[in-house]
């Protein structure tokens, strides 16, 4: 089985690699990679590494490998980067490059990594979320064989938000929390979420949308809570009214002025994300770990993939 991944060098593709080249199902796996190459210990004969520049060029297209599984990993958010064109270009139109792209090349299967966000995209309207709802919808009617995984928070070792968070809750003593912090989180582990899409890649396409998150849902204050008991830290959150800041940002926004957060992200802590994992779990075999337990790992600095 031939797969092609893009985004390969990425936070979830760094994880992905090592479980698709040790299956012994997996012939071949080209590695499409972006700005970051792909880490030094990802080698072998199975593995091809590609610039994206090459992979739309026709040296590429006249290699005429017939891909069983395309995975498309490509995505920014806004804590990446402010350019909404980067944020569109990774999230929509190189996604729908690639639909097209498996569709001319009848590539047997396209796995897409869309996000729990598009969860809001009706009420938000533009940007990430809804960038990744089009692509999903342009995939489902693509004709292509899909599935489509909207993972919720991922973390792990390298990830870019959450070491942010706990870093923060180690230094500081006052957590400003944008709404009331009860809205649910449910983080998953990048080698679980890793796992999900491997599974995906070596059995046939279902056209099938899931949700995947980690074991347990909970609010962001509890969230918080746990982590400086872990950290050993007390801590008090200052709550900031989520509407008010929503649309004071939306309007700097429309006007052109990016500030450190986004409405996006405000809207992101204002909605409840919890995951029911019933669908994703009767499909894949993925054995979820408590988030206490991925807590302790992380915060021992004993946070290596797994898969690694
Ligand atoms: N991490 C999360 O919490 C989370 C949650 C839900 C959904 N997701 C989605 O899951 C996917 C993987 O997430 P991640 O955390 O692994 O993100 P990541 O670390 O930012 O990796 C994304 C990958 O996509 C590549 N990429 C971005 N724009 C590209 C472009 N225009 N052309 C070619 N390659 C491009 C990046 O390459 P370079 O970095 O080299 O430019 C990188 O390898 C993304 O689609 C993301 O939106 C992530």
């Amino acid at each position: 089985m031939n797969i092609l991944v893009i985004g390969a060098s990425g936070f979830l593709g760094r994880s992905l690699l090592p479980l698709l080249l040790h299956d012994e199902r997996v012939d071949s796996v080209t590695a499409i990679t972006h700005n970051a190459p792909l880490p030094r210990q990802f080698t072998g004969s199975k593995l091809t590494a590609l610039s994206v520049k090459k992979f739309f060029r026709p040296e590429f297209d006249r290699t005429e490998r017939h891909y069983d599984t395309v995975i498309c990993l490509s995505g920014r958010t806004y804590s990446q980067t402010r350019d909404e064109a980067v944020i569109r270009e990774s999230n929509l139109d190189l996604p729908m490059r690639i639909i097209n792209f498996c569709r001319e090349r009848q590539a047997g299967h396209l796995i897409l990594a869309s996000s729990i966000n598009v969860r809001f995209a009706a009420a938000h309207n533009r940007g990430y979320p809804l960038y990744k709802k089009q692509a999903e919808e342009y995939l489902a009617a693509s004709g292509v064989p899909y599935t489509i995984f909207r993972p919720s928070l991922i973390i792990g070792r390298g990830d870019a938000g959450f070491s942010r968070l706990i870093r923060y809750i180690r230094n500081h003593r006052l957590v400003p929390v944008f709404g009331n912090g009860r809205k649910l989180e449910q983080p998953i582990h990048v080698d679980e979420a890793a796992a999900f899409f491997h599974q995906a890649a070596v059995f046939p396409p279902v056209n099938a949308v899931f949700e995947i998150g980690g074991m347990e849902a909970m609010t962001y204050n509890t969230m918080l809570f746990r982590i400086a008991d872990i950290l050993q830290r007390r801590i008090r959150l200052l709550h900031i009214p989520a509407r008010p800041l929503y649309l004071g940002l939306t309007l700097l926004e429309r006007i052109g002025l990016g500030l450190p957060v986004n409405s996006e992200q405000i809207m992101h802590i204002d909605t409840d994300l919890d995951i029911d994992n019933t669908k994703a779990l009767q499909q894949y075999n993925v054995k979820l770990t408590a988030f206490e337990c991925l807590l302790r790992e992380y915060i021992r600095g004993r946070y290596v993939s797994r898969s690694l």
